[in-house]
């Protein structure tokens, strides 16, 4: 079988382009004992993915150039020479940016009977919401009646937590580029209160939907929304440090907040996490969320590309904020 993969052609060097990708054509190997066939459904572009873009150290290894990109994926299973996947079942993997691949059964997860589409397990049934619901249930310690301030609103992980505050019995405001997102938080999501970060004054339009302050900043974007945000805290306020966005095509060093001794008076915690080290909370997160997606209770929004040509563009596509929900690929 013929599978076309993309591949990391040369670094970015801020806003990342289409020629910095190339498109590849392989020939998959036969499927030998244990192994499966796997042709992709739904591809996922992630932020996360920029920073192993850039040739550092970090908590996953760098891309290498001509390294196919690896991201998560759900296929469907073509062939099967093992007893534990049948032909027809929808898998979860890793193998990333390409049509389709053959693997170890043991590589990847199968999703058994699909409660939602395929590509909301990309999504708000996958690691995006999975991040939204450790990142403000166990790093934000989200108790009854707390105030939440999330920016990157209107996208994946940012959605999920306006909502997830909202059904557990908090305030949730949120911030999002342009007036459509800003209206889809309130009238589609029942967000208390949304506001467009690129007109006004960041710290007022917070304070317009928190007069009292708020006690938890979900931060997905750094730089001037944290240092915003800061200034708006309650005593004892938590602020999960999910993402830094408008630093990811930083060419240069970014000013830090230049505010940070509020934490001090204030008692605040800023904690870093990454999602995969909450693994504890999963069983948790697929009971409550499942149940929440599959009865309406929590919506999500996908923006669609077609084609794994037009990967690049949907992943570039992440920093101009052409997504309202999570960004997908359909391959099928
Ligand atoms: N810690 C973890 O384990 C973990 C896991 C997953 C994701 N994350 C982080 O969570 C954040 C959200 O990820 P996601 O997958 O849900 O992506 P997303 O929010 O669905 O997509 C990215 C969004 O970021 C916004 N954005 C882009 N550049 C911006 C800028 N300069 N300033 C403000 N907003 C900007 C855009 O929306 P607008 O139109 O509103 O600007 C865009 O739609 C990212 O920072 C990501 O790295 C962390």
């Amino acid at each position: 079988m013929q599978s076309q993969e993309i591949r990391l052609k040369k670094r970015p060097v801020g806003i990342p382009e289409s020629d910095d990708f190339e498109i590849v054509q392989t020939q998959l190997p036969e499927a030998t004992d244990g192994e499966i066939v796997v042709e992709n459904v739904s591809l996922t572009v992630d932020p996360y993915m920029r920073g192993r873009m850039i040739d550092r150290k970090s908590y996953t290894p760098p891309f290498q150039i001509g390294e196919t990109l690896t991201g998560g994926a759900i296929g469907r299973v073509t062939k099967s020479n093992s007893p534990d996947i049948s032909v027809g079942e929808y898998v979860e993997s890793h193998f990333g940016w390409r049509e389709g691949f053959v693997a170890k059964a043991s590589a990847v997860k199968t999703l058994g009977n699909l409660q939602a589409p395929a590509s909301s397990y990309l999504g708000v049934l996958g690691m995006p919401g999975m991040t939204a619901y450790v990142g403000l249930l166990g790093v934000g310690e989200f108790k009854e009646g707390d105030v939440v301030f999330v920016s990157g609103a209107a996208g994946a992980v940012g959605s999920a937590v306006g909502q997830i505050a909202k059904i557990k019995g908090g305030t949730a405001i949120g911030s999002a580029g342009g007036e459509d997102k800003v209206r889809h938080l309130t009238e589609d999501l029942g967000f208390d209160h949304a506001f467009d970060y690129r007109k006004g004054h960041l710290e007022k339009q917070i304070q317009e939907g928190a007069p009292d302050g708020i006690d938890i900043y979900f931060d997905n974007v750094g730089g001037d929304h944290l240092q915003a945000a800061l200034n708006c805290m309650r005593p004892n306020g938590r602020i999960p440090l999910c993402g830094a966005i408008s630093q990811y095509n930083a060419t240069a060093p970014v000013p830090g907040p230049n505010n940070l001794t509020i934490a001090i008076g204030m008692g605040l915690t800023l904690k870093g996490f990454i999602v995969s080290n909450y693994n504890d909370m999963r069983a948790d997160f697929d009971r409550e969320m499942t149940q929440w997606v599959t009865s309406g209770k929590l919506k999500y929004r996908e923006t669609i590309f077609d084609g794994l040509e037009n990967m690049p563009q949907a992943f570039v596509g992440l920093f101009d904020g052409t997504n309202t929900g999570k960004m997908i690929v359909n391959l099928q």
